[in-house]
């Protein structure tokens, strides 16, 4: 059919293997450090913390890690996903544009996350381990984890970032069905919780601080490992499973993106999108290949951060990673895409924003909104408030076509619906939602404290 609307491909044509970038990297990815001995960690250093199985694709330099066959089957329950042609959209526009998205909100969390959570879940309960603990921000990991563990009969503990357990119920809810447990971040069950409730009882709480609680909870028990939702090497390898079969979906409708758009919060669901298609740029075979990353105004990392070592979470547990960041103290205004309020981003992305090889623009919340609505309105399916980010970069660069007259490809990761975030549109709605523009005083004053290398 000429004018389809999907692209599908069979259960058996889900990838076999997932794709390590760094195999092409023209630089060798900066490595993280030990904050005392300002050098790499071994895997005896994190061993407290992740499986080896986890440890080992961390550090691989192979490009193609093959994919266990109990991951693959329970990939099976929602994967391949359809890869869309926003006719409607592009209608709607009136813009010479083609316009494609994946589409990851199929899964039964609503969003890419469960890519790696199943992974993270398999290599965990290969090697042991009874209990993990985690972070979420807007929900998705959380309720994509607490899936996972249930599927493998793992238990699960989640600190969910206090403005999102109030903004999101419902997230938390879906997390309770899956069997987890679930706090407030942050919470008096750790000391990182407590430290920051001295200093602050009304926390809204971030990304950082619900981070260090659940790497506190994890290296306090024995059963229990630490298991995160994104920025690190293995979370984005997991992830590539999306763009792989992206591409292969390209070539089954007889076209390839010339532009490629994720939202970011820790760059998981962007790397996982983009990576695939990078390597051909990176390869030289799609020089002219546009890859953009968005993120809010509020939180401005690629944007407005700094390109330096700093720690990956609030209380400083982790090793340091080198990235754009706005300094591990940054707790960032009360946005409602949760999943994108981080202070950093995954070092293998940044590096390639470093190189120029990933550009980045930044968005606030009212015309994110505006942009999701259009999109929800011309397509029927509402995206989560993160991958609104993106939408509202497509739209533009749709709109720059219809300027131009060119009829580009442009292609974004629609990492998941909204369905749980409908206060936010309600808000939106209400024009109650506030456009925070980050002030570089306070970004200064957070660098300031960062550990010098
Ligand atoms: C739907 C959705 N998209 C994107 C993100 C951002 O995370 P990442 O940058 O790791 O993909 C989140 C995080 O919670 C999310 O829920």
């Amino acid at each position: 059919m000429a004018d389809e609307y999907k692209t599908v491909m069979t259960e058996s044509e889900i990838p076999t293997h997932w794709y390590n970038i760094t195999a092409d990297f023209k630089n060798p990815p900066a490595p993280p450090l030990r904050p005392d001995t300002k050098q790499p960690p071994g895997p005896e250093d994190l061993a407290p913390v992740f499986p080896m199985g986890l440890l080992q694709q961390e550090m691989s330099a192979e490009r193609w890690i093959e994919i266990p066959d109990e991951v693959i089957d329970a990939y099976r329950l929602y994967r391949p996903t359809p890869l869309h042609r926003a006719r409607r959209l592009e209608k709607a526009l009136d813009t010479p544009a083609k316009i494609y998205y994946k589409w990851e909100g199929v899964s039964p969390p609503g969003s890419h996350k469960p890519n790696t959570a199943i992974a993270q879940v398999y290599y965990n309960k290969q090697e042991g381990v009874k209990r993990l603990a985690t972070e979420t921000g807007a929900g998705q990991w959380g309720s994509a984890l607490a899936m996972a563990c249930q599927m493998f009969g793992m238990k699960c503990t989640i600190y969910m970032v206090r403005v999102s357990y109030e903004q999101k119920p419902y997230r938390r809810s879906l997390m309770h069905v899956w069997g987890a447990e679930v706090f407030p971040s942050p919470t008096d069950r750790t000391k990182s919780g407590r430290d920051v409730l001295a200093k602050d009882p009304d926390s809204p709480g971030s990304l950082g601080i619900a981070i260090s609680e659940a790497v506190e909870d994890a290296v306090g028990h024995d059963d229990t490992k630490y298991s995160l939702g994104s920025v690190l090497n293995h979370v984005l390898l997991h992830q590539t499973v999306v763009g792989l079969e992206t591409k292969k979906q390209f070539e089954m409708a007889g076209d390839y993106p010339d532009i490629v758009v994720g939202c970011v919060g820790g760059g998981s669901n962007f790397a996982g999108f983009s990576f695939p298609f990078a390597g051909d740029k990176l390869t030289g075979k799609k020089p002219d290949l546009r890859i953009i990353a968005c993120e809010p105004t509020a939180c401005p990392t690629l944007t407005k951060g700094e390109y330096r070592y700093d720690f990956g979470d609030n209380a400083g547990f982790t090793p340091l990673l080198k990235m754009y960041t706005l300094g591990h103290s940054f707790v960032p205004p009360p946005i409602h895409a949760g999943g994108l309020r981080y202070h950093g981003d995954a070092p293998l992305m940044c590096q390639l924003v470093n190189e120029g090889v990933i550009e980045a623009v930044a968005y606030h919340q009212n015309p994110v909104f505006e942009a999701a609505v259009t999109f929800a309105r011309a397509e029927g399916h509402v995206p989560a408030p993160e991958t609104a980010h993106a939408v509202k970069c497509v739209i533009d660069e749709a709109l720059k076509c219809k300027q131009s007259g060119e009829s580009k490809v442009i292609a974004f990761n629609n990492s998941g619906h909204g369905h749980f975030d409908l206060s936010a549109y309600d808000a939106y709605f209400a024009r109650k939602l506030e456009d925070y523009e980050l002030p570089e005083a306070k970004i200064k004053e957070a660098l300031a404290e960062l550990p010098v290398i």
